[in-house]
């Protein structure tokens, strides 16, 4: 089929190489040209495991191509998707003049039917708006708006688009449907579901979804932080609770609090959607609550065990990204941890494997970026993890004792089973275990 994919961000970049990916041909398009003469160039500019290898084999065979003119894609396309950003307006609403914007510019190119589909995540109801954008100077019978949310996870966004568990589609036409099955089909070989459902249906999954998760997360949290207090282990915990099929092992590790650009920003705009509809969506409010309070738990700890003193401290810092297998920075936990100890006058050697430049442009010299994971450790009075990359599962212990002037480990994320930091010598304190 012949896709146009509008916006080549994060979600645009992956949609369009993996529909290439499967014999499609797709234009992706943006105002941007500087970015597009890149892409041409073979350049990917965000980090993301696999997406360079299929990117230039999509390129290099023609499958997968760049312009900033949206007639030539529109003139190409069966199948037109907006994967434009939604940025939160001052009051948490999602903002949508980028979508309606093009929705206007399509009204007036589009000359053949076309299916246009919602990829962004959106508020209940806007595909209603695209719709009424379109009209403005477009036949109704010359298109369809659809809406297909997309699940996948930054580090792991290839192989969840490759590979999805469900393809969620809204349309309220049959033609649409068929489109969007013939489409998604070779996605789906192993007989993961495409649910068909109404438009605002499917707008409504996406975020009753996320907000599910940062809920499920933020509820693991404070059962971490009751563990701290009645002296439980929340890994014991975790493992005997996720083994009821009914609550399930996923998603249940507790941390420093989500982060990211979707969970924050979703469970925000659901929040200011229900308040629209005059309805207090209480636990969203309360998941909000303690998620802010998380995020602080590391410097909180910090302060609690040092005091005054942290001032004359050096803490090394290993993870800045708000997650692994990511460069991604928005949201991080580890900068309000960064933010926390800078303002109480400590000193921070951090590493990451991909995010320390992002890091870099926001804090410059304020922060010590160190060149590997021990670099950082040298004369520093303690450890703080703030991400959970693989390269600090295993690490030399004895060299970490012998670089930092006190044995001592603050995890944000668990990394390390309780006994064996003791018999390394460590002072040990985690979330939600033994300290
Ligand atoms: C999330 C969803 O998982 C995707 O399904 C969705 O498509 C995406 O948002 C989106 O809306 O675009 P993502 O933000 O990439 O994906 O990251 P996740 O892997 O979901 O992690 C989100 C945050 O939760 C991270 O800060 C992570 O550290 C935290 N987390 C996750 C925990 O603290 N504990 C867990 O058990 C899992």
């Amino acid at each position: 089929m012949n896709i146009a994919v509008v916006g080549t961000g994060y979600v645009g970049l992956v949609s369009g190489t993996c529909f290439a990916e499967t014999g499609n041909n797709v234009m992706c398009v943006d105002i941007d040209a500087n970015k597009i003469d890149q892409l041409r160039a073979g350049k990917v500019p965000i980090y993301e495991p696999d997406l360079e290898i299929l990117f230039e084999r999509n390129q290099r065979q023609g499958r997968l191509k760049f312009t900033t003119d949206l007639q030539e894609a529109v003139d190409m396309a069966e199948v037109i998707f907006l994967a434009l950003p939604t940025p939160p307006g001052e009051d948490g609403q999602a903002d949508l003049k980028y979508i309606l914007g093009v929705a206007k510019d399509l009204s007036k190119m589009v000359t053949k039917y076309t299916v246009i589909v919602d990829k962004s995540t959106v508020p209940v109801g806007t595909a209603e708006k695209v719709n009424a954008a379109l009209l403005e100077h477009l036949d109704g019978s010359l298109f369809d708006v659809v809406s297909n949310p997309e699940f996948l996870r930054e580090g792991v966004a290839v192989n969840d688009f490759l590979k999805p568990d469900r393809v969620v589609i809204g349309t309220d036409t049959e033609r649409a449907e068929k489109v969007m099955r013939r489409l998604y089909e070779p996605f789906v070989r192993s007989g993961n579901p495409i649910i068909f459902m109404d438009l605002r249906s499917a707008e409504m999954t996406k975020y009753a979804a996320n907000s599910y998760l940062a809920t499920r997360i933020t509820f693991m949290n404070e059962v971490a932080n009751l563990c701290e207090q009645v002296g439980a282990d929340v890994d014991a915990v975790r493992k005997g609770m996720g083994s009821d099929t009914r609550i399930g092992k996923r998603f249940l590790f507790p941390g420093v609090g989500y982060g990211g650009s979707c969970f924050p920003k979703d469970v925000q705009a659901l929040a200011h959607t229900s308040n629209q509809y005059d309805y207090e969506f209480k636990i969203l409010n309360a998941v909000m609550d303690v998620n802010t309070r998380q995020r602080f738990r590391i410097a909180d700890k910090l302060q609690e065990a040092y005091g005054d003193d942290l001032k004359n401290k050096t803490i090394a810092m290993w993870g800045l990204a708000f997650k692994p297998n990511t460069d991604d920075i928005r949201e991080a936990p580890a900068l309000y941890t960064i933010d926390r100890l800078i303002e109480a006058g400590a000193t921070i050697r951090a590493f990451d494997p991909e995010a320390m430049d992002n890091v870099k442009a926001v804090y410059g010299d304020k922060v010590i970026f160190c060149e590997d994971q021990y670099e950082a450790l040298k004369g520093a009075d303690c450890l703080a993890i703030m991400t959970e990359w693989s390269m600090f599962r295993t690490p030399d212990f004895n060299y970490m004792s012998s670089l930092l002037n006190e044995p001592v480990v603050f995890d944000g994320r668990n990394l390390y089973d309780v006994e064996r930091m003791k018999e390394a010598g460590f002072k040990y304190n985690s979330i939600g275990r033994e300290a």
